[in-house]
């Protein structure tokens, strides 16, 4: 399993310490799982050198070219410089904000694989989406888009239905395992010998109190964590859910 923690637009000098408290704590019991911090892009250099062998830092978006004229663009490359591992693409936020589109996240994704990075990309239905029953149809469109080279080394999906987002809710158990088969099925299917084995997080108001019964569900390879991953203590237990 994977656990990583997507800080979003949060974080100062000051959140080192949050790192230093959590590196401490996986050191004296080493955590069940591959633990990743994503931090905003301007505490990836500050962080990476605290953080330890246990925990893998990683960015929250790249942009697709490696240099040139693109004001205020990173590149995968200046992140894996900076000492990021991994980067996150689609988020819905990055849809929902800024306009994404699925083939622009392939262009990112391959972009990540370039720089040597691991890349989480996210899928998710809207609410609109699921109560008219077109979540898979949303996803399954998502995944269709994934970049082709893709293996259970360089990439893992993260299902975060947008309306689990920051809002306390989220699917029934069932409906986390009826989106995760469908996914892992999706992915066998497009990733012959690969699909299988990729990691499949789930995302989306994952607190210490759900995250054992989120864990147990078939298909849930770890979970990406937002709100509770700012603080060491609430994204330990989550780790420790594990
Ligand atoms: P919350 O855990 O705050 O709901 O955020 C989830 C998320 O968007 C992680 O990428």
């Amino acid at each position: 399993m994977l656990i990583a923690g997507n800080w979003k637009m949060n974080g100062l000098a000051s959140s080192l310490a949050e790192v230093k408290a959590l590196r401490q704590s996986l050191e004296a019991t080493p955590a069940a799982c591959d633990v990743l911090i994503c931090p905003p892009t301007t505490l990836i250099s500050r962080l990476a050198p605290e953080t330890g062998p246990k925990i893998a830092v990683g960015a929250q978006d790249c942009a697709p070219k490696s240099s040139g004229a693109f004001t205020g663009d990173i590149a995968a490359e200046m992140l894996a410089d900076a000492g990021a591992s991994w980067v996150i693409v689609g988020h819905s936020e990055r849809r929902q904000y800024h306009g994404e589109t699925d083939s622009l996240i392939a262009e990112k994704t391959k972009a990540g694989w370039r720089a040597g990075l691991k890349v989480i990309v996210c899928v998710g239905e809207l609410e609109a989406e699921r109560v008219s029953g077109k979540a898979e149809d949303v996803v399954g469109k998502q995944l269709s888009f994934l970049a082709d080279g893709a293996t259970a080394a360089n990439m893992v999906i993260a299902y975060e239905p947008v309306w689990a987002i920051g809002t306390g809710r989220i699917p029934t158990m069932e409906d986390i395992a009826a989106m995760h088969g469908f996914i892992r099925k999706t992915l066998a299917a497009k990733f012959p010998g690969e699909g299988d084995n990729m990691l499949i997080q789930y995302g989306g108001s994952v607190k210490p109190d759900n995250a054992a019964e989120i864990f147990k569900v078939k298909d849930v390879g770890g979970a990406l964590v937002g709100g509770a991953s700012l603080k060491a203590k609430d994204f330990l237990a989550i780790i420790r859910a594990v």
